[in-house]
C-alpha cells in the first residue's frame, strides 16, 4: 500500500470527547502524542457502508479519527476489530451526534484538521423528508458546524454522480425524493463555505462488492464529465484517503469516481499494480484541475466565477429549438411515437379515425402535447443533451430513429384516411402486415440459408487469401514479441 505522501505535522491539543456518549466509551480517548502525529479526522456517517470503510482507512494510515455515530453499539459493533487492536483503538473515538443538535455537531469536529461527510438518507426508509433533512439541512449544518470550529481545514463531503443534473442517473435517483437536488444544495453551501473543499461523487455502489477492484479498475474524472458507471465503497474509501493525506493536490475539486473493466488480455499486469491498493487514484487526482478558491477576492477562481458567462434561460431556449438545436426533431420525435400508438390504439378499440379522435380529445392532446413539450425542453434548455439519458439498450440514437419513423409513419396514415383510398390508417397497417407476411410464407428459407452460407464461406476464404500474403509482406505476426515481453 502506497503511503508516499504525509500529512501536514501539526501538533493537536487532545481531542478528549466531551459528551456523555465519549465519556461512556471504554475507547474514546485520543491521547496527545509527543511525536508522530498525523492530524485528526472527524468522520459523519461513519457506521454507514461508506462511512465506515474511510474510518477503517484512515485509522490505518495512522490518522486519529472521531466518529460521528447514532448510537454507541453500532460503533462497537462495526470497529470491533480496530477496538480489540491496542495500538488502533488508542486512535479511534465517537461522538454521538444528532443533525438537529448543532451543539453535538460542534463537539463532534472540535479539534479535527479535516472532515468527512458519508452521510446518507437511508434508502429502505420511507420518509420523502429524509433527503432533505439528511442531505440537504443536516449535512449543511455539519458544514456550518466545520466552518465555525476554527480548526477544520479541510471538508471531504462524499455527494452522488449526477448530482444537480438531469439525465441517466440522476432523473432516476432525484426519484427518491429529489436527493440529488438535496445534496446539490449542501455541495453549494460548502462551496460557498471558504473552507477547502472536496467533493467526492461516486457512481452506483449498491453492486460492487469489496474486491470489485480486482476486476475494475478505479477512474476518477472532474466535475460533470461522468452519466454512469459503478465503483465500490471500499474503492470511494481509498480516494477519500488520498483526500485526507493529500489536501493540497485535492483541494477545491470535484471528484467524479466510476470504474473501467480491466483489460482481459492485460488483466495480470494491470492488476498487478494494485493488488491490494490502487496507487494511480492520486495520479489521476492530481491531472483534474482545482477550481482554486473563488472566495479569495482577486484570485483567478474569484474573476472566473464572477465573470462567468451563463446564458440566460431564453438564451438556452432559442439554441435547444433553432436549426442546430436538437429540441424541435426530440418533441416531434415523441409526440409522433406518442400519437402513433394511441392512434391505432383507439382505432382498434373503437374504430374512430385520427382526426374524429382528435376532435373528441382534443383538451386531453392538447395537455399530453403540453407535458410532453415541456418535460423535454426543461432538460434541454439546462445544456443537458437527449444523448446524456443513454440507459442500457435504451440509447438516444435508438430513439431518433424511432421517433423518425414514427413521424413519417404517422403523417403518411394521417394523410390516408383523408385522402386516397380514405381508408382507416388501422385497416393500413393491418394491409401492410398482411402483404409481408404474404411475401415471407412465399420465401424459400431453405435456398437463402443455403445462399447466405456459400456467400459468407467464398467472403471469408478471399479475405484470407487476400490477408496472409500483405501479412507476410510486412513481416509476420507479433505474437512472439509479446510473448518475449
Ligand atoms: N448507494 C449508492 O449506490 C450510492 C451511489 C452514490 C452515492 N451514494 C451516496 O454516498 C453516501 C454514502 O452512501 P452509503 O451507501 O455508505 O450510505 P449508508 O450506508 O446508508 O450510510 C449513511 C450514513 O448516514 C447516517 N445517517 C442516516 N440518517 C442519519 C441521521 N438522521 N442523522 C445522522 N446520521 C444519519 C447513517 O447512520 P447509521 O449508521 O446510524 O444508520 C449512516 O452512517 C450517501 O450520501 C449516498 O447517498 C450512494
Amino acid at each position: 500500500m502506497r503511503m508516499k505522501m504525509k500529512m501536514k505535522m501539526r501538533m493537536r491539543i487532545p481531542v478528549a470527547c466531551s459528551s456523555s456518549s465519549s465519556s461512556s466509551s471504554s475507547v474514546a480517548t485520543v491521547k496527545e502524542e509527543s511525536s508522530g502525529s498525523t492530524g485528526s479526522a472527524y468522520v459523519a456517517g461513519s457506521t454507514g457502508r461508506t462511512g465506515q470503510r474511510v474510518v477503517r482507512e484512515l485509522v490505518d494510515a495512522g490518522l486519529k479519527v472521531k466518529a460521528g455515530v447514532r448510537s454507541s453499539d453500532k460503533f462497537r459493533d462495526t470497529f470491533d476489530e480496530i477496538l480489540s487492536s491496542q495500538d488502533k483503538a488508542t486512535r479511534l473515538s465517537y461522538e454521538m451526534t444528532s443533525l438537529e443538535d448543532a451543539e453535538s455537531l460542534e463537539r463532534g469536529v472540535s479539534g479535527a484538521d479535516v472532515v468527512v461527510c458519508c452521510l446518507g438518507a437511508p434508502e429502505d426508509e420511507f420518509n420523502f423528508d429524509n433527503p432533505r433533512r439528511i442531505d440537504g439541512d443536516g449535512t449543511i449544518a455539519l458544514i456550518d458546524a466545520a466552518k465555525a470550529s476554527g480548526t477544520v481545514e479541510h471538508f471531504i463531503l462524499v455527494t452522488s454522480l449526477g448530482t444537480g443534473r438531469f439525465g441517466w442517473p440522476a432523473s432516476i435517483l432525484n426519484l427518491f425524493f429529489g436527493v440529488l437536488h438535496h445534496k446539490r444544495r449542501a455541495e453549494e453551501h460548502l462551496l460557498a463555505s471558504g473552507l477547502r473543499y472536496t467533493i467526492v461523487r461516486p457512481g452506483g455502489m449498491e453492486r460492487p462488492t469489496d474486491d470489485y477492484y480486482k476486476e475494475h479498475k478505479m477512474v476518477v474524472k472532474g466535475e460533470d464529465t461522468q452519466f454512469g458507471g459503478q465503483v465500490s465503497r471500499t474503492q470511494v474509501s481509498w480516494c477519500v484517503k488520498e483526500c485526507v493525506l493529500n489536501p493540497a493536490v485535492c483541494e477545491n475539486k470535484v471528484l467524479e469516481l466510476v470504474t473501467k473493466e480491466i483489460n482481459p488480455g492485460k488483466k495480470k499486469d494491470e492488476a498487478k499494480a494494485f493488488e491490494e491498493y490502487d496507487t494511480s487514484v492520486i495520479d489521476q487526482i492530481t491531472k483534474i484541475k482545482s477550481a482554486g478558491d473563488p472566495t479569495v477576492v482577486g484570485s483567478p477562481a474569484w474573476y472566473t466565477a464572477k465573470y462567468a458567462y451563463t446564458p440566460s434561460k431564453l438564451d438556452a431556449l432559442v439554441r435547444a429549438m433553432g436549426f442546430k438545436g436538437t429540441a424541435p426533431e426530440v418533441v416531434n420525435g415523441r409526440l409522433a411515437m406518442l400519437a402513433l400508438v394511441a392512434g391505432l390504439g383507439e382505432e382498434l378499440v373503437s374504430g374512430k379515425p385520427i382526426g374524429q379522435q382528435v376532435v373528441d380529445q382534443y383538451f386531453g392532446i392538447a395537455l399530453t402535447i403540453a407535458a410532453v413539450t415541456s418535460g423535454s425542453l426543461v432538460p434541454l434548455v439546462k445544456g443537458v443533451e437527449v444523448k446524456h439519458a443513454d440507459l442500457g439498450p435504451f440509447k438516444s440514437v435508438a430513439e431518433k430513429l424511432n421517433g423518425r419513423v414514427a413521424m413519417l409513419a404517422f403523417s403518411y396514415l394521417a394523410l390516408g384516411e383523408s385522402f386516397g383510398e380514405k381508408r382507416l390508417a388501422i385497416d393500413a397497417v393491418k394491409a401492410s402486415f398482411a402483404e409481408v407476411t404474404g411475401v415471407l410464407a412465399s420465401l424459400d428459407f431453405k435456398a437463402i440459408l443455403f445462399g447466405s452460407a456459400i456467400f459468407l464461406l467464398l467472403g471469408l476464404t478471399t479475405s484470407l487469401a487476400t490477408l496472409a500474403p500483405i501479412q507476410l509482406l510486412l513481416g509476420g505476426d507479433d505474437g512472439g514479441e509479446e510473448e518475449a515481453s
